[in-house]
């Protein structure tokens, strides 16, 4: 009778031991794999270029990734909002894109973007770092009845268009910036590096 008590009590501990031991290997089985298509958070911080998968966005539609610790926004524009953007020039402060340091050489155009509907952008306000907020609604009560879309920063009242240019006559002192970045596909953008930097 004592003995069958060990015999069942080393049986409970050998099948315990063998869990444990598959859990092991299925984790390292995993991780592998997960490394080899994911950045470590550390490098992600430290600058690491981040994929967004954007072949879901509607047109009108904001997806926000993070990259170097920041949003970016990606927004796919209507062709409404791509209409406005020209409408909209003798109101801003920089509407050619010639502060050179807020784009890329190849986003330096009317529509600031590669694809005239993508438009990528840091999320940061240019004037003390407040992240604005995404405005698309035209003629909303508290932006006026001019505002055809676009970003507001809450903090100081800076506004900028749907393309992340800078309106005249805010704190902001410059458009947004519009970070690094290219196509590996129709359907996937790589923010943090360009064919420049490749
Ligand atoms: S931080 Fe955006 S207006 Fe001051």
């Amino acid at each position: 009778m004592a003995n069958e008590g060990v015999d069942k009590g080393r049986r409970r501990f050998l099948i315990g031991a063998s869990s444990v031991v598959g859990g092991a290997g299925v984790v390292a089985a995993v991780y592998p794999f997960l490394a080899s298509w994911q950045p470590s958070a550390r490098a992600v911080a430290a600058g690491a270029p981040v994929e967004a998968d954007i072949s879901k966005i509607e047109p009108g539609q904001l997806l926000r990734v993070e990259w170097r610790g920041k949003p970016v926004w990606i927004l796919s524009r209507t062709p409404q909002m791509l209409e406005d953007l020209p409408t909209l020039n003798s109101r801003l402060r920089d509407p050619e894109s010639n502060v050179e340091s807020q784009q890329p050489a190849y986003a330096k155009n009317p529509t600031r973007s590669i694809k005239p509907e993508i438009s990528v952008l840091v999320g940061i306000c240019t004037h003390l770092g407040c992240s604005p907020a995404f405005r698309p609604d035209v003629a909303p009560a508290d932006l006026g009845p001019e505002w055809k879309g676009g970003y507001f920063c809450a903090c100081h009242g800076s506004r900028f268009d749907l393309a992340g240019r800078v309106y005249q006559g805010v704190p902001a002192p410059i458009n947004l910036l519009v970070p690094p970045h290219k196509y590996l596909s129709d359907g996937v953008l790589l923010i943090g590096v360009d064919e420049g930097a490749a």
